[in-house]
């Protein structure tokens, strides 16, 4: 199978596991398998797609995070019959053993390397889009664009998906200029997607890729968190549980009083640049730490992404502040200002829970990727019909996720009697 993967070794990444004994790729396979026991979902989905077949013949493109949770949605998309190629959404994201996994041990098409510069970045999407896809799979929408941009013909293409928030915002844009060659289905706007990826997956994983590269206490500390969306959520409420005392910046008003009832400080950022020690951008846009931000931080303040793209931190700004760099730990790149104070910026400004560990855990990739598969199946079904716009997943799909993911956690819930239903469906008295 296709790979680029042609590292020498040692392997330059985090995921040295010290499994000495197996490759890189049974190591990444190793990390599928042990992901797949948190997928449940996923994996009821992958038998049932090796039975039926749904996208026998097809070819999918697949523009995603290399990791072992999307390791578990390549082999349940091939399982349903597909041919799969995947590339990577995010040049810091990729697990190379996983990557080497794909490609060598289980027949997907895989153009990723952790790492890759800009160029080799698109390199990586023209290949999967080589393979004339009929299907596309987006993480961010740089596949999608990438196809838009180059004028391709895309009467083949069924439909594509989306995996997030910022890919869901450029693809709705997209859509009102009429600029829109296909239909896309928002796997981010499905409940069992963002209320549990965006919230738990990313409030876990980013804290947990900042621990990871300063070994940071969080106790104590004034965490700035940027953006309350529902990965602000996540993220703030993490913090707040580690000891740290939170502040939330935001610009909707209506987000900005839920963060302030749910107990944190909400401040202008031009306030909250003089208190914070550790910055942590989740809003989807640019330059939310800015040149005047930086001017007023305190000696040692740590900034940090985990937006989509890595524009959310002015960096461009910060070393025209600064007098020099240097890079002082895995990850870790110190910035001493003209003005004597050092500010550290983690992971080059890209979306720390994936580049320094291992983004969010499988429970939560289980229910995304499983509207990712099930989506894909319904635009085998239904391309066709729809028209060049953004959809919704169905939500009956949604809701079968929730219940699949509810029976393998053994939980139990109610249905409502006839007398219920009944009451629910009356516009008499209420009495
Ligand atoms: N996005 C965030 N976390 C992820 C993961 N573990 N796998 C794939 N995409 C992700």
């Amino acid at each position: 199978m296709t790979t680029t993967l042609v590292r020498p070794q040692p392997m330059k990444t985090i995921h040295s596991y010290h499994v000495k004994d197996h490759s890189l790729a049974e190591q990444g396979k190793l990390k599928a398998q042990w992901a797949e026991r948190e997928m449940p979902v996923l994996s009821q989905i992958r038998e049932r797609f090796s039975k039926e077949k749904p996208l026998r013949g097809l070819t999918l493109g697949a523009c995603l995070h290399v990791t072992a949770e999307t390791a578990n949605l390549m082999l349940t998309l091939k399982a349903g019959g597909a041919k799969v190629g995947l590339c990577a959404s995010n040049p810091l994201s990729t697990q190379d053993d996983v990557a080497a996994y794909l490609a060598k041990g289980a027949g997907v098409s895989v153009y990723a390397i952790k790492g890759e510069d800009r160029k080799t970045y698109y390199n990586h999407i023209h290949s999967i889009l080589a393979m004339l896809p009929q299907i596309t799979m987006d993480d961010g929408a740089d596949l999608i664009s990438t196809i838009h941009n180059q004028g391709t013909n895309t009467d083949r293409i069924l439909g594509g998906t989306e995996e997030t928030t910022t890919g869901v915002i450029r693809l709705r844009a997209m859509e009102k200029d009429g600029a829109l060659h296909y239909p896309i289905i928002a796997v981010n706007d499905a409940q069992t997607k963002h209320f549990f990826d965006n919230r738990y997956g990313t409030g876990q994983s980013t804290i947990d890729g900042i621990l990871r590269c300063t070994n940071l206490l969080l106790a104590g500390k004034t965490v700035v968190v940027s953006g309350y969306g529902w990965c602000g959520r996540g993220v703030a409420l993490r913090a707040k549980g580690l000891g740290a005392r939170v502040i939330v910046t935001e610009i909707n008003p209506i987000k900005a009083l839920e963060a302030a009832m749910d107990g944190y400080w909400v401040l202008p950022m031009n306030e909250a640049a003089q208190h914070g020690d550790l910055f942590i951008t989740v809003t989807g846009d640019v330059a939310v730490l800015d040149k005047d931000h930086f001017s007023k931080m305190k000696d040692g303040a740590i900034l940090s992404n985990s937006g989509h793209f890595n524009v959310e931190i002015n960096l461009e700004a910060l070393k025209k502040l600064s007098k020099s760099t240097r890079k002082v730990r895995e990850y870790v790149e110190e910035y001493t200002l003209k003005n004597g104070r050092r500010v550290f910026v983690l992971g080059e400004g890209r979306l720390i829970n994936l580049a320094a560990a291992e983004g969010h855990p499988a429970s939560v990739m289980d229910m995304s990727f499983a509207n990712q598969a099930l989506s894909a199946e319904y635009l085998v079904e239904h391309g066709r019909e729809l028209a060049r716009k953004v959809y919704s997943v169905p939500q009956p799909i949604d809701e079968e996720i929730a219940r699949l993911k509810l029976k393998s956690m053994g939980i139990a819930v109610d249905t409502l009697t006839p007398e219920q239903q009944k009451y629910l469906t009356s516009w008499e008295e209420g009495t």
